[in-house]
C-alpha cells in the first residue's frame, strides 16, 4: 500500500474514532459508537499491516492470534462488575508496550540522528517510557486493589509528598545525564535507574489512594495510557497512534475531571491519595457513627406501599449489579406503570463500579431511557415522591455527605431519598458500602430496610405485586 493510501487510511480511522466517542456518550447511540468504533480499529490494523515498512508478518500474526484470543476469553468470561479491573489490567499492557518500544527504539542502531533531531528522539524515549512505566505499575497495583487481592486501604507514608517530589527530582537529573550521554551503553544506566524511580512512583501513587477515590484512578490511568501510546506513536514515527492516544489521553482526563465532581473532590486531593477505606464493613466506633434503631419491612408491605404509591422513584447501586436483578427491577417497574404509578430511575454519576454502570444494566433489561434520570434531573423530586426505593446502593444516597462536615465523604453530591415520604433500602445487612461509612439514612424515621439479596427480595415483591 502507498504511502498516500496509509494516510487516508490513518485520516478515515481517526474520524471514525472521534464519531465513536461522540456515540459513546449516550445509551441510545452507544451501539454505533461501538461499531464505529470497530470498523476505524480494523482500517487502522489494516494499513498498518500494509505499510511499506512493514516487511515481516510471521511474528505479527503470532501476537495478533495470542493477543486476540486472550481479548476474547477475557471479554467472555469477565462478568460486569469485574469490568474495572479488567480495564486497569488493560492499561498496565498499554503502559509495558511503551517501555517496551521505547528501549527497542533506543537500542535500534539502524536509524542514526544527530544535533537537535537526535535530543528530540531521546527525549521521546525518555518520557514515553516514563509514562509508560508510571502507567504500568500503577495498573497493576488498582488490579490488586480492584480485584481485593490486595487492600483498598490508602497506604499514606509520613513525608510521602516529599518523597514524590524527591522521585521527580531525581527524574529529571536522570534525565540531564542521559540526554548528555556519550554513547547508546552510557545511556543505559540513567534510562535504567528512571525506569526503576517511575515503577516505583506508580506503585506509591495508586497505593496511597483509598476505595472511595479508585474509579478516579482508573480513568487517570486511562488517562495515562492514551498519553502513554500517543509517546510510543512519537517513538515510531506513527500519526495515527498520536491521534489516537491523545484521544484516550484527553477523554480520560475529562472523566477523570467529571468523576472528581460527582464526588466534589478536587482532582490534586484524589491523586495526594489518603482518603477512602477498603470498605464493606460496619461502623462501629467513632464519633460519626449514627444511633438509633432500623425499622425492618417485610417484601409483601414493600409491594403493598408501591401498589398505594402514585410516584415512585428507584435508586439502584452496586449491590444490584451484584445480585442481577435489573430484569426483576424491569418486570416490576412494567407492573407499576400499568397500574398508573409514575415510576422513575434516579441515576447517580458514580454509582456502581464504574461510569454508567446503572444505565447499562437497565438498557439491558429494557428500562425505557425516558424514565432514566441524571442525579441532577430528579433530585428535587424527592419531597414529591411517595415512595423511594434504594435497591443495592449505599454511599449514594448517605445523607452525611450532606450533614456531617467530619465524614469522608462529605460533599460528595448525593440523591435525597430520606426527602420522600417513605424510603425503602434493599441490602443484605448493616454493612457499609464502598468508602466504608455508616449511612445515618437507615436510622431515619421515614426509611425502611428490606434485609436480603436485592434478587431474592424484588421477586418476591413482584410475586406479591401479581397477586
Ligand atoms: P456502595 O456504596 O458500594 O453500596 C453497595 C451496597 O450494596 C452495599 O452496602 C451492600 O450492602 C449492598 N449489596 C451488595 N450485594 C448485594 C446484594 N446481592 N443484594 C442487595 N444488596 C447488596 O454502592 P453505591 O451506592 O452504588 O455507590 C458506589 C460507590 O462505589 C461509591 O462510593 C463510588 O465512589 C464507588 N465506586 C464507583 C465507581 C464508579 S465509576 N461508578 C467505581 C468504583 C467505586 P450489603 O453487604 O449489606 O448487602
Amino acid at each position: 500500500m502507498s504511502e498516500g493510501l496509509v494516510t487516508v487510511s490513518y485520516i478515515g480511522a481517526t474520524i471514525l474514532f472521534i464519531l465513536s466517542l461522540g456515540g459513546l456518550s449516550n445509551p441510545e447511540t452507544a451501539r454505533r459508537g461501538n461499531l464505529y468504533g470497530i470498523v476505524g480499529m480494523t482500517i487502522a490494523i489494516v494499513a498498518t499491516l500494509l505499510e511499506p515498512r512493514v516487511n515481516n508478518y510471521v511474528p505479527i500474526i503470532i501476537a495478533m492470534l495470542i493477543g486476540g484470543s486472550i481479548g476474547v476469553f477475557a471479554a467472555t468470561r469477565i462478568k460486569m462488575t469485574e469490568m474495572p479491573e479488567l480495564v486497569a489490567l488493560m492499561h498496565s499492557l498499554v503502559g509495558l508496550a511503551a517501555v517496551l518500544v521505547g528501549y527497542a527504539n533506543y537500542m535500534d542502531t539502524t536509524s542514526h540522528f544527530s544535533g537537535a533531531e537526535k535530543s528530540i528522539h531521546e527525549v521521546e524515549i525518555y518520557v514515553g517510557i516514563l509514562i509508560g512505566a508510571v502507567t504500568f505499575s500503577g495498573s497493576v497495583i488498582a488490579f490488586l486493589k480492584l480485584s481485593a487481592r490486595m487492600s483498598g486501604k490508602p497506604l499514606t507514608l509520613p513525608l510521602r509528598h516529599w518523597l514524590n517530589l524527591g522521585l521527580l527530582i531525581a527524574v529529571i537529573v536522570f534525565g540531564c545525564k542521559f540526554l548528555q550521554a556519550e554513547s547508546i551503553e552510557a545511556g543505559y544506566l540513567p534510562l535504567a535507574v528512571m525506569t526503576g524511580i517511575a515503577l516505583l512512583f506508580g506503585i506509591h501513587m495508586v497505593m496511597a489512594i483509598g476505595g472511595a477515590d479508585m474509579p478516579v484512578v482508573v480513568s487517570m490511568l486511562n488517562s495515562y495510557s492514551g498519553w502513554a501510546a500517543a509517546a510510543t506513536g512519537f517513538m515510531l514515527s506513527n500519526d495515527l497512534l498520536i491521534v489516537v492516544g491523545a484521544l484516550v489521553g484527553s477523554s480520560g482526563a475529562i472523566l477523570s475531571y467529571i468523576m472528581c465532581k460527582a464526588m466534589n473532590r478536587s482532582f490534586i486531593s484524589v491523586i495526594a491519595g489518603g482518603f477512602g477505606t477498603d470498605g464493606g464493613k460496619p461502623a462501629t466506633s467513632g464519633a460519626n457513627v449514627p444511633q438509633g434503631e432500623v425499622t425492618p419491612i417485610s417484601a409483601g408491605d414493600t409491594a403493598e406501599l408501591l401498589r398505594e404509591a402514585s410516584s415512585v422513584i428507584i435508586v439502584p447501586g452496586y449491590g444490584m449489579a451484584v445480585a442481577q436483578a435489573q430484569h426483576t427491577v424491569y418486570e416490576i417497574t412494567r407492573l407499576l406503570r400499568e397500574k398508573g404509578v409514575n415510576v422513575r430511575f434516579g441515576i447517580h454519576p458514580v454509582a456502581g463500579r464504574m461510569p454508567g454502570h446503572m444505565n447499562v444494566l437497565l438498557a439491558e433489561a429494557k428500562v425505557p431511557y425516558d424514565i432514566v434520570m441524571e442525579m441532577d434531573e430528579i433530585n428535587e423530586d424527592f419531597p414529591e415522591t411517595d415512595v423511594a426505593m434504594v435497591i443495592g446502593a449505599n454511599d449514594i444516597v448517605n445523607p452525611g455527605a450532606q450533614e456531617d462536615p467530619d465524614s469522608p465523604i462529605a460533599g460528595m453530591p448525593v440523591l435525597e431519598v430520606w426527602k420522600a415520604k417513605t424510603s425503602i433500602v434493599m441490602k443484605r445487612s448493616m454493612a457499609s458500602g464502598y468508602a466504608g461509612v455508616d449511612n445515618p439514612l437507615f436510622y431515619k424515621e421515614n426509611n425502611r430496610m428490606l434485609f436480603g439479596d436485592a434478587k431474592k427480595m424484588l421477586d418476591e415483591v413482584l410475586s406479591v405485586l401479581k397477586t
